[in-house]
């Protein structure tokens, strides 16, 4: 829908559906950026390295660690089910890259998809120039084309990264990143990573077009094909009920997030495995194992459960919180947290049901070979006993320094699903008006969600604490019609994101800037 776009959407911003334009034109060169500075992309593969301009270089005996990333086609095995789709390398998840707090990190970028691409490191406090939003921090990398990031990794954490660029990340463009911390208590013997995702590439369709279905015009409910597409949930604003059970509020222990997700995928993976071939984690009775859960997924929020066990959430987006017990937690789009488990003896599901949807992800936790497998449906929790992730207290460590802020900014969030199209302070991206902050101030930001659905809001560069509990976080779920307010530290100068983490959303609009003024 050409109207909701302008031409800096399309130049600024990385999820500014850039993808699209990307789409058509494969193999076209990146998009130029005048201005000093601006790194020219190499015109073939193995050709020139892009550094960023003011790319921070290690310090003297700063740890270096050093990785690459391939993004390219790939056919990867979802469990039985082979689906042509883009990848770092050929498998989905991509290889973990980890680091200890305090290191150097270096990748080098070798972009051999047909589109432009980029990597943005979710989560970390980095230098700008290495945070992976085209046209905002960089050039994209044009197809052929490298790219060197170069960043400093301050905080410990379970991270990820992905591409900033178009709904690409709604293929199996991810990957875990993370950060040792290097005064690890060590309380727990072995380490799991979960990474949760919604899959649609390859199974008949691609999310550009689903995209594309749901922004071209009156027919956003037309679905993509037999295996899925948009959801049925009419205009927003009216708190239809969304399908498979979002239902509407009003009872107690309601589900809370309204509307379910914009898409009905027909997959539902962990660490890249439906749940007819799930990954399974071999460990003791007995073992204190650290899981390290990330939500990767572009419109599904997941409540997570290990059959048969408590879990105690230790950390959320890298902080941590009061450890707190629970059977079960919803895990928002871009959010990650991690849990301590005591393993039982057997054989137990870990399950990621969707939120609204129908299906699930699965994976096994084995201790005990000859126990059987779990039976494959697990019936939903119930929502009264699932943990939402900004109701933890956070560990007094973490806390900010008491200050009152310096200033005040109101964040609303609008948008309607016929036509498509999302909105951050009443307009969409491009076209609303960028925050501003001064260097060094406390900005409170008040995000009022003013849709009947939920959003995932996420800043780069940065960590907030939620106003009411001092939480950290980098990626905060807003509830349908809530409004929630979080405090931020101006310490890392830049132009940066912000913006709903449901890349469709983000994509058609939702989306804004922080930018330093002094
Ligand atoms: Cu993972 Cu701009 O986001
Ligand atoms: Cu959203």
């Amino acid at each position: 829908m050409s109207s909701v776009l302008s031409r800096r959407a399309v130049l600024r911003g990385g999820f500014g559906l850039a993808a699209v334009g990307a789409l058509s034109a494969c193999g076209a060169a990146a998009v130029g950026r005048d201005g000093a500075g601006s790194a020219t992309a190499g015109s073939a593969f193995g050709g020139s390295t892009q550094t960023p301009p003011s790319a921070a270089a290690p310090a003297a005996g700063q740890r270096v660690v050093t990785a690459s990333l391939t993004p390219g086609p790939a056919r990867v095995d979802l469990g039985g089910i082979a689906v042509d789709t883009w990848a770092y390398g050929a498998t989905v998840p991509g290889k973990p890259i980890r680091a200890a707090a305090g290191d150097f990190l270096k990748v080098t970028v070798a972009n051999r998809l047909p589109a432009d691409t980029t990597v943005h490191w979710h989560g970390i406090r980095l230098d700008n120039a290495a945070d992976g939003v085209p046209g905002m921090t960089q050039d994209p990398i044009a197809p052929g084309a490298m790219f060197d990031y170069g960043f400093a990794v301050p905080d410990p954490g379970t991270y990820f990264f992905h591409p900033h660029v178009g709904v690409q990340l709604d293929r199996g463009l991810y990957g875990p990143l993370i950060v040792d911390d290097p005064h690890e208590p060590g309380r727990y013997d072995d380490e799991w990573v979960v990474v949760l995702d919604d899959w649609i590439d390859g199974t008949g369709t691609t999310p550009d077009e689903v995209l594309r279905k749901l922004t071209g015009g009156s027919d956003t409910t037309g679905g993509a094909g037999p295996m899925g597409g948009a959801m049925d949930h009419g205009s927003m604003g009216m708190g239809s009920g969304g399908t498979g059970g979002a239902g509407m509020g009003g009872m107690m222990g309601a589900p809370p997030w309204g509307d379910a997700g914009d898409i009905a995928y027909p997959h539902f993976l962990i660490n890249g495995k439906t749940p007819t071939d799930p990954v399974v984690f071999s460990g003791k009775p007995g073992q204190r194992v650290r899981i390290r859960l990330i939500n990767a997924a572009s419109d599904t929020i997941f409540a997570v459960s290990l059959g048969g066990h408590r879990m105690t959430v230790t950390h959320t987006d890298g902080w941590a919180t009061e450890p707190t017990d629970t059977g079960a937690l919803y895990v928002g789009m871009g959010e990650r947290y991690d849990l301590l488990v005591t393993l039982g003896d057997g054989a137990f599901p870990l399950v990621a049901i969707p939120f609204g949807k129908t299906g699930q992800a699965r994976a096994i936790v084995r201790t005990s070979p000859g126990a059987a497998t779990p039976a494959p449906d697990v019936p939903a929790q119930q929502p009264r006993d699932i943990l939402i992730g900004s109701r933890l207290a956070p560990a007094p460590e973490t806390i900010l320094p008491a200050r009152k802020p310096d200033a005040t900014a109101d964040l609303v969030l609008t948008g309607s699903m016929s036509p498509y199209v999302w909105m951050m302070g009443g307009a969409v991206y491009g076209k609303n008006t960028p925050l501003t902050v001064d260097a060094g101030h406390r900005l409170r930001i008040r995000v009022v969600n003013m849709s009947m659905m939920a959003h995932p809001i996420h800043l780069h560069g940065h960590t907030f604490a939620l106003a009411d509990s001092g939480l950290r976080k980098d990626t905060v779920m807003l509830a349908p019609m809530e409004t929630r307010a979080i405090d931020l530290d101006a310490d890392n100068r830049g132009d940066w994101a912000l913006h709903c983490h449901n890349i469709c959303h983000a994509e058609a609009g939702m989306m804004t800037e922080l930018r330093y003024t002094a």
